[in-house]
């Protein structure tokens, strides 16, 4: 009853110190870099940040499933306080859907183009038994429960005639619906965990809102504690509780959503949000300058000095540690030693 209890008061996910490298030709790149976080039960974390600073590369590390030659090198990944880097491939594939699932920004990395889209969900409903104690013998009135939930499922997010589209197959959907389909089988096993890469990136904005809509009902509904990465910080401030702001393979800044978007405390942070049109403002938008750097090539100091108004001297030559801050924040700058 103890130890019950006990794994319930431990956050869902505790990531620290997680390094990740792919071997490349043209030398090793260094895609996360150490990276630390939490995620309480509930919690809905944004991770931002521009494309190349490693926000996919720490989600597949946290799945296990960086492509070889890549390999985690370094941290820990305690999935309610068990490590997972410690877990057979078996076990993880135990972890991967039922606990933890993700939602990749390419849907056609996922679905299986032979099977209709109606029996995929139904697959993720019956691997993890979530439909009642027969999972392997439905019986008829298990069988009409399961085709309900399947039609439910595709009708939440938002796939017009279910009765008829789940007899479908994948390359009969356009990408934004494909994608839905894809969210419909995160969600149908219920995961404590739902790693979200960029999942709405190929939709129209209503479709968008309605799947974003979605998720946070299942958020509330379940306690479902969901990572959202996202280049819109206005999808992120709506949608989110947390941000973790990334460059470069870091995070270089975090705390809860509003007062990282509305007291930006790394000039990183703060030139994404000039960079972007904010409801209300006619200030003009003013992209970041230069480039993410070459991550198999990276400089001794702050890896954003090159880029950096506020930069001085010792910016170039000296990384900044980590900085606590009241309030949870958290930022990696010298401007606020
Ligand atoms: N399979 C791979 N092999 C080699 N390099 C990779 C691979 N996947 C990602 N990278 C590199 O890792 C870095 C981080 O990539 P990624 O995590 O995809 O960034 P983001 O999701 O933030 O756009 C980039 O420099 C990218 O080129
Ligand atoms: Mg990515």
């Amino acid at each position: 009853m103890d130890a019950v209890k006990k794994s319930e008061e431990l956050p869902v996910l505790q990531v620290s110190g997680l390094k990740t490298e792919f071997p490349t030709p043209r030398g090793i790149v260094h895609a996360v870099r150490g990276i630390d976080f939490t995620l309480e039960k509930g919690d809905i974390l944004a991770i931002v940040g521009e494309s190349g600073c490693g926000k996919s590369a720490s989600l597949l590390s946290i799945m296990r499933l960086i492509p070889h030659p890549g390999r985690i090198v370094e941290g820990s990944i305690k999935f309610e306080g068990k490590e997972l880097l410690r877990f057979s491939k078996a076990e993880m594939r135990g972890v991967r859907g039922k606990d933890m699932a993700m939602v990749f920004q390419d849907p056609m990395t996922t679905l299986n183009p032979a099977y209709r889209v109606g029996e995929q969900i139904s697959e993720s409903l019956q691997v993890h038994g979530l439909l009642s104690g027969f999972p392997k013998r439905l019986l008829r009135r298990e069988r009409e429960k399961e085709r309900a939930k399947v039609m439910e499922l595709l009708r939440q997010v938002g796939i017009p005639s279910p009765e008829h589209r789940h007899l479908e197959y994948p390359y009969q959907f356009s990408g934004g619906m494909q994608q839905r389909i894809l969210i419909a089988i995160a969600l149908a096993c219920r995961p404590k965990i739902i790693l979200a890469d960029e999942p709405t990136t190929a939709l129209d904005v209503t479709v968008q809102a309605q799947v974003l809509d979605l998720m946070q009902e299942i958020n509330e509904e379940f306690g479902t504690s969901i990572i959202l990465v996202t280049h819109d910080l206005g999808v992120a401030a709506e949608f989110c509780d947390k941000a973790a702001v990334m460059y470069a393979g870091q995070i270089v800044e975090s705390g809860n959503i509003e007062d990282v978007l509305s007291s930006p405390l790394h000039p990183y942070t703060q030139g994404l949000l000039r960079s972007i049109p904010q409801i209300g403002q006619r200030n003009e938008l003013i992209p970041i300058e230069g480039d993410v750097p070459d991550l198999t090539d990276l400089s001794p100091g702050c890896s954003f000095a090159p880029r950096c108004r506020d930069a001085y001297s010792y910016c170039n030559n000296i990384e900044p540690p980590l900085i606590v801050l009241d309030n949870g924040r958290e930022v990696r700058c010298h401007l606020h030693m």
